[in-house]
């Protein structure tokens, strides 16, 4: 797979093979996107990229350290790619290996120290210098990159080239603002994404024009508190992410607009009027609450009541009916008692949500968290979390359930995996399944669900 031949020139001097780039990307979307801008920031610097490990000179692993899974997943995962290195070195070839993410900023030099085969460790603000950091490795050394400058990330990533936004589909990820000032007590994000930044209107602007002219129809925007970001408009007042939907929706293309992941404080008034007057934005929110229990939120310092974010919910729903909702669950927080997850799971009854993912807590290293008193126990957390997917799977299957026999508009975004069909999106996410007649990829149609799967849907072309 993707095998590169050298290119013959006239005078039959083969040119050099071009360097093969490996990335593997662990964790949340801005990963996915980040990994997208490390390959375009190589490829100005003569790589491709490969699928298969093997054939790659350059692996690259962007690492999660949200939950300990994640984090120890990539040590693992390094052993292996330095067996590689090994095989390599004795065929006298070398195989740079890299780590980047927020395992590279939470441990910066002690992953060298863990895994000395890696060569270069490298944090998610500074990947605008990955070429000069890897020239720097191949003279010889290791390189830490872990220095903030978000800013600086945003002004100095290269735009893919048009080829390249073609070849990654009609859906485009688009990063508008990282890190988070919020210091929820479970979670390393503040520390490995640095403090809130936005990216200027024009910047972000710029890019979703990028993205209309190769093809792209919808647009996810993503940050890590999505809807603290905010700018000054060409108006010269500051906007919130609201304004910016309005200001995105006009660019011709672009047909559905997303946004994820926002912190509940965040959602003002006028990004909750966008739902209700922005056909674009697609009727889709994920809002993460981490629990139903005001006392387990309050030492989350989720700084909201389970009151208040029903009470938001309920206002979003006003504004626009059809809304799935989504959200985010940690069970076994310290000192969650029966009670308090009774009020968890109370809260997913009364919210009804359409799709959501529930996590066992996880002790992060210097959060505040890790130092509480009254950690649950691990058998206790597994069987909350048993129960608690449980509830989620049964709201979910209502959602779609309810789909049936509804018309519906979807993005035909891939064939499908059985000859003669193609997918689309909902607008609630689900991967729809219809026959490949029904239009071409970048088509919006009307279709009308038959059948659900999990969390998918069958549909007919009307
Ligand atoms: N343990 C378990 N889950 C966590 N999350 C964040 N930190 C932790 C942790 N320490 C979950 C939260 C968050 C999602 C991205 O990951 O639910 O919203
Ligand atoms: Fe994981 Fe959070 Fe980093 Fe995303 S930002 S990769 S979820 S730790």
């Amino acid at each position: 797979m993707n095998q590169v031949a050298p290119i013959i020139t006239a005078d039959a001097e083969p040119l050099p093979t071009p360097k093969k780039v490996f990335v593997k990307t662990y964790g949340c979307q801005m990963n996915v996107y980040d990994s997208q801008r490390m390959s375009d920031a190589l490829a100005a610097d003569g790589y491709v990229g490969t699928e298969v490990m093997e054939d790659a000179d350059l692996v690259l692993l962007n690492t999660c350290h949200i939950r300990e899974k994640a984090a120890e997943k990539v040590y693992s995962e390094l052993g292996r790619i330095r067996d590689l290195k090994n095989e390599r070195r004795a065929e006298g070839r070398n195989l740079v290996i890299g780590v980047a993410g927020c395992v590279a900023q939470a441990e910066g030099e002690e992953i060298i120290r863990r895994a000395p085969a890696v060569d270069l460790v490298i944090g998610p603000q500074t990947y605008h210098r990955l070429p000069d950091a890897i020239r720097r490795v191949r003279a010889g050394g290791k390189v830490v990159e872990t220095e903030y400058a978000l800013e600086d990330k945003f002004e100095h990533l290269p735009a893919p080239a048009r080829k390249v936004v073609q070849s990654r589909g009609v859906t485009a990820f688009l990063t508008v603002q990282e890190g988070c000032d919020k210091f929820c007590t479970f979670c390393v994000v503040p520390y490995t994404r640095g403090s809130e930044t936005s990216r200027s209107v024009a910047q972000i602007v710029a890019e979703a024009e990028q993205l209309a002219g190769a093809g792209v129809r919808e647009v996810t925007l993503l940050g890590q508190n999505v809807n603290a970001w905010h700018g000054e408009g060409p108006d010269g007042r500051d906007w919130g992410l609201g304004q910016l939907l309005f200001r995105l929706a006009e660019i011709p293309g672009i047909a559905r607009l997303r946004y994820t992941t926002s912190h509940p404080r965040d959602m003002d008034d006028a990004l909750i009027a966008a739902h209700r007057d922005l056909p674009q934005l697609m009727p889709y929110l994920h809002l993460p609450v981490q629990s139903g229990s005001d006392r387990i939120l309050k030492a989350m310092n989720r700084r909201h009541t389970a009151a208040d974010y029903l009470h938001l919910m309920d206002r979003i729903r006003t504004a626009r009916p059809d809304i799935a909702l989504s959200g985010d669950f940690i069970v076994g927080f310290p000192g969650e008692t029966e009670e308090d997850f009774a009020d968890t799971l109370q809260l997913v009854r009364e919210v009804g949500y359409a799709l959501a993912f529930s996590f066992k807590y996880s002790p992060r290293p210097g959060t505040p968290g890790a130092s509480m008193k009254d950690h649950v126990d691990e058998a206790v957390k597994t069987e909350r979390l048993v129960r608690l997917q449980a509830a989620l799977a049964e709201e979910q299957a209502k959602f779609v359930n309810s789909l049936i026999g509804k018309t519906i508009s979807v993005l035909i975004e891939k064939p499908g995996r059985q000859a003669g069909q193609i997918v689309g999106r909902s607008p609630w996410l689900q991967p729809t399944i219809v026959d490949e007649s029904a239009g071409r990829i970048g088509d919006i149609i009307d279709v009308r669900v038959h059948g659900t799967g999990y969390n998918s849907l069958f549909a007919d072309p009307i």
